[in-house]
């Protein structure tokens, strides 16, 4: 594991730019894991702003999003799938046919589960996967529990993610209360793993997450595992390691 320390968000997120840049120069055509949440926003601005430079070209890159909110269609204002195209899809150059988020409409879970893996499968697996932090620890929406789940699954989600969600809502009422997420296994399998995390709320998910033991009840645990992971981090989240 290695940790690359920011001094605030906005240099966390360059920092992030720049390793998911250096994967699409090398290669073109790189699947890409990505992250929702306001975690990655800053990184995302990045990207769009070197392609617009001229400096980035995803024409030939795949995305594979983490989770989407089941009961939300893909037009949704705060589904996940809106989220990706008004921070990144709708401002460069990738393929619409190249672009993958769970469907949060289907409506048999392991049907929906078994498609989305067959997809990461038939891709050749991810290249690169971009991961935020919740305050509990979970990556995805692999939220605490007893154990790992492996596969693309169907997942209720914890009280803590509803709550940090509501931002985002008009009510913590309003926030889903399911999502597909993928699971540990597709993380894990990704050659190379970053996560970004900034502010004092992560702090004690971060020192939980790295300093403690690998188990489910913190599900992030488990990248001590990953032989290419990559923290960027400013220092606010760092401050409890
Ligand atoms: C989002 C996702 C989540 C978030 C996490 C942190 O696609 O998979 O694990 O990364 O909940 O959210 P933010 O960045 O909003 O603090």
């Amino acid at each position: 594991m290695r940790i690359i320390r920011a001094t605030n968000p906005t240099e966390a997120g360059r920092h992030t730019a720049t390793i998911i840049a250096s994967q699409v120069t090398l290669k073109p055509d790189s699947v890409l894991g990505l992250a929702t949440g306001s975690s990655p926003i800053e990184t995302y601005k990045y990207l769009v702003e070197w392609y617009k430079q001229g400096n980035l070209d995803f024409s030939q890159v795949y995305t594979v999003n983490l989770d989407e909110y089941i009961g939300l269609p893909a037009d949704h204002e705060q589904s996940y799938a809106r989220f990706m195209y008004n921070h990144l899809f709708d401002h460069i150059n990738i393929r619409p046919d190249h672009v993958y988020i769970p469907n949060g409409l289907a409506p048999e879970n392991a049907a929906e589960g078994a498609r989305y893996d067959g997809i990461i499968k038939d891709l050749g697996g991810v290249d690169l996967q971009l991961l935020g932090i919740g305050t509990n620890g979970h990556i995805g929406f692999n939220e605490p529990g007893e154990a790992f789940i492996t596969g693309t699954h169907c997942v209720d989600l914890s009280e803590a993610t509803i709550l940090a969600n509501s931002r985002f809502f008009e009510s913590a009422d309003m926030v889903p209360k399911q999502a597909y997420s993928v699971g540990v296994q597709t993380i894990m399998q990704a050659k190379r793993v970053v996560m970004v995390a900034t502010g004092k709320n992560k702090a004690s998910a971060i020192r939980d997450a790295f300093c403690g033991p690998v188990t489910p009840k913190v599900p992030a645990s488990i990248l001590q595992l990953h032989p290419d992971f990559v923290l960027v981090a400013d220092e606010e989240a760092l401050s409890l390691m």
